[in-house]
Formats: structure tokens, sequence, C-alpha cells
């Protein structure tokens, strides 16, 4: 559908023109979220229960790691239009349009997604809601989530059927989430009647107005979009990774074959990178739930391969343990182990699903002494993993090492000198879980480098990195870094 503006629907009600926003639940998502609408010149007040982060961003304090996140809230705050508070009757009063933003992470036990969080807000939000509003689900939930909602929603909302529940996917990614929020590549809005479209694109105007893509939808359609698209771009990954074990048995490398790939414009680089695989808070949790929640449809089938895709995945750390072992000489037991990273990507502290840190375990476990140093998601690592033992540099992780594995491709690790970084380690061993090490410069030093999928002998191969899929570009396009000369 072409965008349009609010003027042009047909309206059964009138729409608040600026409405007030609040976002509900202010982690990752919610609180990027509150900062750009602020940011974007709208009245808006996040609401969490955790009274910590809501104690932290009133004071202008990101509590997690997100770059550019923490000078904007200051800006907003400064501003006056951005305010925080765990009091939902404040925000039923205070909100035209509640965006609704708390986590979905997968159930113990199970692999469907745990809606204990979406309901618990839910609920406490609608029995304050006396007066015409729209609640707006971002989060990301089971296909039939929205419309089971919008049932408990106008039940319990002394305002009844004058609440209405619309579903608006995020796609954000966590290092870029500034940019992705002020400039996303495409919005969609699931919403079931004239008002609640024409409200939400009153909630979105300055992001429309700059020509984003707007797909409007029914709300199945909303939800499925967005674990569609995790589902392509985990598959993506597995993909080139099931590749990498194919190389493995044949000694082909999988850097060389996925640069060929690459200049097809129909398969595209992005997302074609081997190495250690994909984590998060979001792809595992979100192809698993998807597929429970296909198999209680009675498609599973449909989405079956999920299952596999998840299983590459899987296999991928147990594969850099066996190449950690096979350079260590075939036993683990008292080896020396610097693990380089611990987030489930550069440019978070996110260890949710991290792969780095299940790397590290199963290393720890068979009995390595494992030193982790990761230059964000320290904090979180200990409280994830308090049996790793953590150092504060980088030079203190490689400190007499007998293996160097690198599992999250921070620049700080791909920039790090192999000269300096030898005359650290006690062998000059490297495993590249990610293919982000130069392998020439680590052999021209001296090194032995192994990298899963790539043969013994195999020189660098320059994967590139998509302008779009960098910090700076992202950055860049919110104004915070200079452009290039
Ligand atoms: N993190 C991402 O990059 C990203 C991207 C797109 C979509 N999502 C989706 O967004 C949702 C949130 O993800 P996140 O990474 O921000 O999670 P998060 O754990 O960082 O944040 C969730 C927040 O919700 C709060 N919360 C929990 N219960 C609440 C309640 N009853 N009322 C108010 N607040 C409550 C928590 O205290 C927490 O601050 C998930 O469904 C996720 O799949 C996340």
């Amino acid at each position: 559908m072409n965008n349009q503006t609010h003027s042009t629907v047909r309206l059964v009600e009138p729409v608040v023109d600026r409405p007030r926003m609040t976002v509900i639940g202010t982690g990752y998502l919610g609180a990027t979220h509150a900062v750009c609408m602020a940011a974007l010149g709208f009245e808006v007040l996040g609401v969490d229960v955790d009274a910590r982060k809501i104690e932290a961003l009133a004071a202008g304090r990101v509590p997690f790691f997100e770059p550019g996140l923490e000078d904007l809230l200051r800006e907003t705050l400064a501003t006056g239009r951005l305010r925080f508070t765990q009091d939902f009757a404040q925000a039923a009063a205070f909100g035209d349009v509640h965006f609704v933003c708390v986590g979905t992470p997968q159930t113990k036990g199970s692999q469907a997604a745990d809606l204990t969080y979406v309901h618990a807000a839910v609920d406490a939000l609608a029995r304050h809601l006396t007066r015409k509003s729209l609640v707006v689900g971002k989060s990301t939930v089971p296909i039939g989530t929205a419309a089971a909602l919008t049932q408990r929603l106008q039940a319990a909302a002394p305002a009844g059927a004058a609440v209405e529940l619309a579903w608006n996917p995020e796609f954000l990614r966590e290092g870029y989430a500034v940019a992705d929020t002020l400039t996303p590549d495409r919005l969609v809005f699931g919403v079931t009647s004239a008002w609640a479209s024409a409200q939400l694109r009153a909630a979105f105007a300055p992001v429309l107005d700059k020509g984003t893509p707007l797909v409007e939808c029914d709300l199945p359609t909303a939800e499925l979009v967005k674990v569609a698209a995790n589902s392509f771009l985990a598959t993506k990954i597995s993909y080139i990774n099931a590749m990498a074990e194919v190389c493995e048995a044949t000694g082909a490398d999988v850097n060389l074959l996925a640069r060929a790939l690459s200049y097809d414009a129909r398969i595209g680089g992005r997302f074609l990178k081997p190495g250690l695989g994909f984590g998060g808070g979001c792809l595992p949790k979100d192809i698993r739930a998807f597929a429970a929640r296909a198999d209680e449809l009675g498609v599973g089938q449909a989405v079956a391969f999920l299952h596999e895709v998840d299983a590459i995945n899987n296999r991928r750390r147990r594969r850099t343990v066996d190449l950690v072992r096979e350079l260590a000489g075939g036993a683990l037991q008292g080896v020396r182990v610097a693990a380089l990273g611990a987030a489930f990507k550069p440019n978070s502290d996110d260890v949710r699903d991290a792969p780095a840190l299940d790397v590290a375990r199963m290393l720890h476990e068979e009995g390595a002494v494992v030193r982790v140093y990761d230059p964000q998601a320290m904090g979180n690592a200990r409280r994830a993993y308090p049996e790793l033992a953590y150092v504060d540099s980088l030079p203190a992780a490689v400190h007499l090492a007998d293996v160097v594995v690198l599992l999250t491709e921070w620049d700080q690790f791909r920039h790090a000198d192999p000269e300096m970084m030898g005359w650290l380690v006690a062998q000059r061993k490297v495993v590249d879980g990610r293919h982000a090490l130069d392998a020439d410069a680590y052999r021209a030093a001296g090194w032995d480098y192994r990298a899963l999928g790539r043969p013994l002998m195999s020189s660098t191969v320059d994967l590139g990195t998509a302008d779009a899929d960098s910090l700076e570009f992202a950055l860049r396009q919110v104004g915070a870094a200079p452009a290039p000369a």
C-alpha cells in the first residue's frame, strides 16, 4: 500500500495529530523507541516495572550498551518531552498511543514464546484506560497473539471497545538501534480499523514523511512479518555455515565460496558470513517460537527446516571447541585459553544465547583454563556465567595463553597487532571463530591460524562489510559521526 497521510483516510473518529505516547518496557527495544520518539518531537512517557531501569533512564543513564543512545537520551530529557515512571495509572492518563515493548523470551522447558510479560503489561495498563486510545504491540509474538490480546484488553479496559489494538513489529538491530529506529527500512502496521491506521500514521508521521515504505496489513500478517524476517536471516547464516561443514570435509574454503556467492545479486553478501553463527535475544528464540506456533497451527511441516537451521547453528559452537582442542594437541585439560568476546555480536553488551559464552562454557567444562574478555559485556557475562574467569583487558586475556579464540568480532580484536599479541601468549595459536582476523598477517607473525570451514593453509579473504552494516554508517545516519572525507 502506498504512503497516505492520515488526512486522506476516511475516518470514523478523529485522531490525535501529535499523540502523547507511552512506551511500556524500557529494555533494548523500548528505551530506544522512547528516546527516538521524543527526539522526533513527541511527548513520551517510558514505563517499566524495573525500578532501577527507570531511575537510571530518568537520570540520563542507559542501563545497557547501545552506541549513540545515551547522548540522545540526555538531549531528549533536557527538552522535557521524555519522562519515565513505574505508574500505569499515570501512563494510561497520559498516553494517546501506548507501545508495548516488553520481553517475549523462550519459555523454560519449551520452544514456545513466554507471553507472561505481555499479558502482565497489557493487564496493568488496561484497567486504567478510561478513554479512547490505541495500544500498539511491538514485541515479537506468536501469530494469533494480537487477536487474543484485543479481547483481553477490551474486556479489562473501562473504555471497552474504544480501546483498540494494533501491531507494529520492530526490526531494529542492536548496535545500530538508534539509526534503525529513526530511519527504518520499512514500517509495518497491523490494524483492524481506519481509525487505528490513521492514529498510527500520526504517531509515525516524521518517519513516514521521510519516504519510509509502509506496509499496512491485518494483525496476523504483521505478527508473521517479524518471525518470517528473522527466520530468513537465520536460514541465510546457517546456509553458509552448512556449506562450511561441507568445506571441512572436502578441503574447500568457505570464505572464498561466500565471496564468490556474494557477487550474485540474487544472493548478496549480507548475512552470508560463515563462522560461529547467530545468537542473541531474538533470532534463536524467534525461530523456535515460530516452529512451535506453526506446529500448533497444523503447519509445522512448512517450517520444519527451522529445526535444521537451529541445529546447524548449534553445531558451529561445538565445532569451534573441537578446533581449539585440535590446536591444543588433542586435549583441553589445563590448556590456557584466551576467549575474546562474550556479547552475541560486536557493539552490544547483550549476552542472551551468546555463542561466545556458550563456547567458553564448553571449553571450561572440558577442563580448559578459560579467561574471558569483552569490551562491553563483562557485567552481563559475569552474571550469566559466574563459573567462568574474567579479565579486564585484551592483554590480560592473552597473557600466557596456549590458544587464543576469537568469539565476538569487536574492532579492538580485529585490529590487534598479531606481533604484539605474540609477545604475550605462551603459544602462537589462534582459532578465528568469526573469520574476522587477517589470516596472512597472523601467519606472517608465526601464528598457527585456524578457522571453521577453511583449509589449514588458507589465506586472508576479505568478506567485506556492507556499508549499511557498519557502525560508522549507522552513527552518520543520526548525525553522531563525521561523514567520511
Ligand atoms: N532487542 C532487540 O534487538 C529487538 C529487536 C526487535 C524486536 N525485539 C523484541 O522486542 C521485545 C523486547 O525485547 P528487548 O530486547 O527490549 O527485551 P528486554 O528484556 O531488554 O526489555 C524488556 C523490558 O520489559 C520490562 N518489563 C517486563 N515486564 C513488564 C511489565 N509487566 N510492565 C512493564 N515493563 C515490563 C523489563 O523490565 C525490561 O526492561 C521482545 O519481544 C523482542 O523479541 C527486540
